[in-house]
């Protein structure tokens, strides 16, 4: 008798817990893990032979912009060819709900199409969890509701702290949010629509966070030469409230800031004695967003990723651009708006020092809507395991599995989830541990990963052997004891 739908059999086995790999079958039934160990010969229905290969929990991207790219291109090629089977949305302050039809100004405009008014939008998380539940994506999904997306609904200008009333207005969202199943709140100081907002307003809008199980994730005010300072606000902002605080795609910027991630891993030490805090990071020396005049400033290289005026930009540097065109970089910087970029203004020891602390979560970060996007979209996960674990040999690959699935289901309450034990969701991924690197780079940025062999979501096999399957079996994961 088939006790069993699939016996992957003989791979070795990535638990997500750190714990060292072994060799082992793994069965699945009804989209769960249903045993694990040395299981007999015709207990499934169908058994594969994976000796050679690694078998992992399907890996968590903590930190994406995917709010839209889920219902416009539920195939998630970007992800799911990385061995991710859930993405969280609504990092940076920005969510595509409960945004409705507000105007979506820069970097909002990073998960709502600001061109097409016939785009996807979504006045409560409740109706954008509904239609992700009516045309379900590739991979789960769970999400944060964004800050800088709760100012624009509710205030009248963005350039100053809220009033009281517009205070309550957000509070009521973000209690929507939460009700509806949203993991928590994210913010995003460094960008215009947040600017003005001071550690006063973010406390007081995210006090329907306390005591709800809830977290805060932020992209901190500054991640140049005021890192310390735009740190100690978010973890105080955090611990007024008691929350967990997630310190957003963690960095150092600028070439005088350089090995500073020494000072600023020992302030997270050191709030992690009494409070809450951790990070995620990408792992790459270049970061992505919006066009900003000050980034490009700090950056030693920038490259044009979209531009809504010169479409032809993209993928050009911006150096031979102020060449071309005889212009100063302001007056350039503008003429190019509304636009994205990449910039070189990292270092590569702050990044590995970063990317190697304990309590660090790999997150893509990547920006699907880019023309010409930073490689992390197509390469983040498989760059940690190829790049950072076995070529550089930063940390074991248990430990690099464990940054993408153990540890990120445990910090944001993704319950059954981001292990392989029987009775955890069969989210799955089968990788070649001698072979899998990225491919993507910053010259050819949409290549698909090298060594991910099998992708299976919620017990159904979603990618293979270089393509997706057509499978569509992606939930809304909300959080634990919200009221579904
Ligand atoms: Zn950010
Ligand atoms: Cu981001």
């Amino acid at each position: 008798m088939t006790e069993f739908d699939t016996v992957l059999r003989g791979a070795q086995v990535f638990d997500g817990s750190r714990a060292p790999s072994r060799q082992a079958d793994v069965a699945i039934k009804g989209g769960r893990i249903a045993a694990v160990g040395e299981l007999p010969a015709g207990c499934a229905a169908e058994e594969l032979d994976l000796h050679g290969l690694a078998l992992a929990p399907g890996f968590i991207d903590v930190h994406t912009h995917d709010d839209r790219l889920l219902l416009t291109d539920p195939s998630m090629a970007p992800k799911l060819s990385q061995g991710v089977t859930c993405v969280i949305t609504g990092n940076c302050g920005i969510s595509l709900a409960p945004l409705g039809g507000h105007e979506p100004v820069p970097p909002l405009n990073l998960v709502a199409d600001a061109v097409d008014p016939t785009g996807p939008r979504f006045d409560s998380f409740a109706a954008y969890f509904a239609a992700l539940e009516a045309q379900p994506p590739a991979i789960n999904m769970a999400a944060l509701v964004g800050h800088s997306s709760l100012r624009v609904v509710a205030m009248a200008a963005l350039d100053r702290p809220a009033s009281p009333g517009e205070v309550r207005r957000m509070q009521s969202l973000l209690e929507e949010a939460l009700q509806a199943g949203a993991l928590g709140m994210s913010t995003g100081t460094y960008y215009a629509p947040a600017q003005a907002a001071d550690a006063a307003e973010v406390l007081a809008v995210a006090a329907p966070l306390r005591g709800s199980g809830g977290l805060i994730a932020s992209h901190i005010r500054d991640e140049g030469d005021g890192v310390l300072d735009a740190m100690r606000e978010v973890i105080d902002i955090a611990s007024r409230l008691g929350v967990r605080q997630v310190i957003s795609h963690h960095k150092v910027l600028g070439q005088a800031n350089a090995g500073r991630s020494t000072e600023t891993l020992a302030l997270l030490d050191e709030a992690r004695r009494h409070g809450d805090v951790c990070l995620d990071c990408y792992p790459y020396v270049a970061s992505s967003t919006v066009l900003r005049l000050d980034t490009a400033r700090q950056a030693a290289r920038t490259i044009v990723t979209w531009s809504r005026a010169r479409p032809e930009a993209a993928g050009r540097e911006l150096g031979e651009l102020l060449q071309e065109s005889g212009l100063a970089l302001p007056a350039l910087v503008e003429a190019l708006q509304p636009a994205g970029a990449i910039y070189f203004s990292m270092d590569e020891a702050d990044v590995e020092r970063i990317l190697r602390h304990p309590e660090t979560m790999v997150g893509s970060d990547g920006l699907p809507h880019d023309e010409f996007p930073h490689p992390r979209l197509w390469g983040a996960f498989p760059r940690v395991l190829g790049h950072y674990a076995r070529e550089r040999g930063l940390f074991s690959m248990e430990t690099a599995v464990h940054k993408m699935t153990g540890l990120p289901a445990a910090r944001f309450g993704l319950s059954g989830r981001g292990g392989i034990r029987a009775g955890m969701a069969a989210d799955l991924v089968v990788f070649d541990p001698a072979r899998v690197i990225d491919a993507a780079t910053f010259a050819q940025p949409l290549q698909p990963a090298v060594g991910i062999h099998r992708v299976y979501v919620n017990g159904q096999l979603s990618w293979l052997a270089g393509q997706g399957t057509g499978a569509r079996a992606g939930q809304v994961l909300r959080r634990a004891g919200n009221r579904t």
